[in-house]
């Protein structure tokens, strides 16, 4: 068990399903509404802890929380063992916070050209002191999110696990794909495998669950301590429960039949996330002095919730209309009545359905 993750809300004896940090998705908002469906870890988007030193408004909103949140790690990235100390003090003053993780996966070429993310891959030794550093400078667990290596060619994450292990890491995520794959194509469950089998610390499986079947084979074909979901959670928080119902039921069982959300639900579910997304811009704004030429709460929510509206609507009747005009909705009263349009059309192609079934 991962000392500073709650057991999983569905079952203790169940493996826990963490939400991955996601930047430009993870925001107080997501992660309410995955920790209500059973998410029992959270972690924030990507925060530079160099912007943090700096006090930059532009970097410490991404620290906000909401209440009823449950646990949530903060996700730092940097490659100064000092500078992210000090940050790390900083997360830790803030009491928010149940760990601190550092990237050290992150492949985009912005983060890496600062020897950030991936680029701290090839170098463990690093890695190891950054943690020894934190860990020094804040109470916090501290823990590592990372991949298996650079290239297939360039397998570097047994020497990383061993810096983490010996400079007292918390545990470690692992996104079973290699920095140049950057986040499409195989998982590599061997390796993952092959990594849970030697550590000393807990190990939690990340990449390519796509449903509950893909989160039970990565914890029989691995045995790992925990999964992290990310893009499957856009927009699917249903799929913390579907992941615990299939983890929990026996070996030998088909995995329980979960029935898709009925429409009602998804409103009430899409509307809640909305209210949290718009309350937390209104938040960053008290806290925060944002640019002046910031949007409005109402503005900013149009924008920053398009995604995930996009996910909540996909494959339902009415989406492709809905899609269509996604750039006009300008507030959430907007937001809601082209959802409510949507979902109208979505539960009359659900009653034709089930009307026309000859069983
Ligand atoms: C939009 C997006 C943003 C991401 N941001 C981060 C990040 O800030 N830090 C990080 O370690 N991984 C980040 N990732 C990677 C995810 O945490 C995760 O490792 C990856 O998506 C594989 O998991 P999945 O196949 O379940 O999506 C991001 C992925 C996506 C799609």
């Amino acid at each position: 068990m991962i000392p500073f993750l709650p057991p999983n809300p569905a079952s203790p004896s169940v493996r826990p399903v963490l939400l991955a940090p996601m930047a430009g998705f993870t925001d107080a908002a997501m992660r309410r509404v995955s920790h209500a469906f059973g998410a029992a870890l959270t972690y924030t988007e990507m925060v530079n802890a160099t912007g943090l030193l700096r006090a930059s408004d532009k970097t410490w909103h991404l620290l906000e929380t909401l209440p009823g949140e449950g646990p949530v790690v903060a996700h730092l990235y940097g490659s100064e063992p000092e500078a992210m100390a000090a940050a790390a003090a900083a997360v830790w003053r803030t009491g928010r916070f149940v760990a601190i993780d550092i990237n050290a996966g992150c492949p985009v070429r912005k983060i890496i050209a600062n020897g950030c993310g991936s680029a701290l891959m090839p170098r463990p030794g690093l890695i190891g002191r950054i943690v020894a550093a934190m860990r020094a400078a804040s109470p916090l667990p501290v823990t590592v999110k990372t991949r298996v290596g650079l290239a297939p060619d360039r397998v570097l994450i047994h020497e990383i696990v061993s810096a983490v292990e010996e400079a007292g890491g918390a545990a470690l995520a692992l996104h079973a794909r290699f920095a140049s794959q950057m986040h499409s194509g195989a998982v590599a469950l061997d390796l993952l495998a092959a990594v849970k089998q030697r550590a000393r610390i807990p190990i939690i499986g990340n990449g390519g669950i796509r449903s509950a079947a893909d989160a039970v084979r990565m914890v029989r074909e691995t045995g790992v301590d925990a999964v992290m979901v990310g893009r499957a959670a856009m927009g699917n928080p249903w799929l913390f429960g579907a992941i615990a119902d299939a983890l929990a039921a026996p070996e030998d069982a088909p995995p329980p039949p979960r029935p898709r959300p009925d429409v009602a639900e998804i409103r009430a579910v899409l509307s809640d996330h909305l209210t949290a997304a718009r309350q937390l811009q209104i938040q960053i704004r008290a806290n925060h002095r944002l640019p002046s030429r910031a949007l409005d709460p109402e503005a900013a929510v149009a924008i920053t919730f398009r995604c995930h509206l996009f996910r909540y609507l996909s494959g339902l009747a009415g989406a492709a209309q809905f899609r269509g005009h996604l750039c006009d909705y300008t507030n959430t009263v907007e937001i809601l009545s082209a959802v409510d349009a949507c979902l109208e059309r979505e539960a009359q192609a659900r009653a034709t359905r089930t009307s026309t079934h000859i069983p």
